[in-house]
């Protein structure tokens, strides 16, 4: 360790030849992640320093269940050998130490494993009596896709024809998340990971208390999305994939953040905005494949809605 940072310290290079390792190293990692048959991410000539061990760190904490270590050690094993990923030296023990220190999920882990003496506390209500009452079999909505696609509108509509026509419903949805229960977590692998489990969570519980939880975020890992899959019952998990080309929603840009993320990739900087920068895995199996590009808002709710009578989760 101390030599490598004290040839590192040794070592100034020019800001060019820095650039220059740092686009080599981004190109190297881009060739691992095809060869990996991870999607191509669009490197940016800018090496995210200390950024790699923080994935990894969380990875740990989280218990490898994600894409984000195999991302992160890709990075790493691009990175080793070519002095890069340190390439500016100054402050990166620092560094190190505050991600390993001050990195919350690796104290969110602890907590976890702290909580061993719990014991499950059944309710009385039982599922029928609770679809009596509501007129829902328990159901998530899960809405995917890139930003601008139209998630959060096809969900606002949903939550109110259903909400109008009697079926208790709620929107979660990521923007708003963000404000209050995940305003903690950014936007690198792991904190996305973190993101999308909270949010599954909520999702469960609103779904047990026989409420139609619709959730509308770009969850861009196949293996987050799978994980609530897995924790929801067979049939209360309904993958909606919300299918725009990225140049269509890029064209959109309701929220002026592709300009923004184009704008700082021109300036070597990195927003990790989904699609562009940072990956999105599409959905190969969804109960329902919508495409905004061509359909409309009604014609995407009408389709969700005939799913949800057709295979009976809702009862009317
Ligand atoms: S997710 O990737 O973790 O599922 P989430 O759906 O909660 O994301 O939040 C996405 C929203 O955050 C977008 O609709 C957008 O408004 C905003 N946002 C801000 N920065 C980014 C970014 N770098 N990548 C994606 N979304 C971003």
């Amino acid at each position: 360790m101390i030599p490598m940072f004290s040839r590192n310290h040794a070592c100034r290079r020019s800001a060019a030849d820095n650039r220059r390792r740092a686009e080599s190293v981004m190109r190297r990692v881009k060739k691992l992640h095809i060869a990996a048959g991870l999607p191509a991410v669009n490197c940016v000539p800018v090496m995210r320093r200390g950024y790699a061990t923080q994935s990894i760190i969380g990875c740990v904490a989280r218990g490898f269940d994600s894409l984000a270590p195999r991302t992160s050690i890709i990075t790493i094993l691009a990175c080793i050998g070519r002095n890069s990923w340190y390439s500016e030296g100054k402050g990166i023990l620092i560094r190190w130490v505050i991600s390993v220190i001050g990195f919350p999920l690796f104290w969110r882990a602890w907590m976890t494993i702290k909580a061993t003496n719990i014991i499950w506390h059944a309710g009385k209500v039982a599922p029928d009596e609770r679809t009596a009452a509501t007129g829902n079999r328990p159901c998530i909505v899960w809405l995917t896709g890139l930003s601008g696609c139209g998630k959060s509108t096809i969900a606002m509509s949903l939550e109110h024809q259903l909400v109008a026509s009697g079926h208790p419903a709620y929107v979660l949805d990521g923007d708003n998340l963000r404000h209050g229960l995940n305003r903690d977590l950014g936007f690198s692998p792991e904190d996305r990971a973190e993101n999308i489990r909270r949010a599954g969570e909520v999702a469960r519980l609103l779904a047990d208390a026989g409420v139609i939880a619709i959730s509308s975020f770009i969850s861009p890992y196949a293996a987050d999305r799978d994980a609530i899959r897995a924790m929801a019952g067979p049939g209360q998990f309904v993958e909606v994939f919300v299918d725009a080309p990225l140049n269509i929603c890029e064209r959109r840009d309701p929220k002026g953040l592709y300009k923004k993320a184009r704008a700082a990739i021109a300036e070597g900087r990195s927003l990790m905005l989904t699609g562009v920068d940072a990956p999105y895995e599409a959905p190969r199996h969804p109960e329902i494949h919508l495409h905004t590009e061509s359909q409309s808002v009604e014609e995407c709710v009408k389709n969700i809605l005939d799913y949800l009578r057709r295979e009976s989760r809702l009862v009317e």
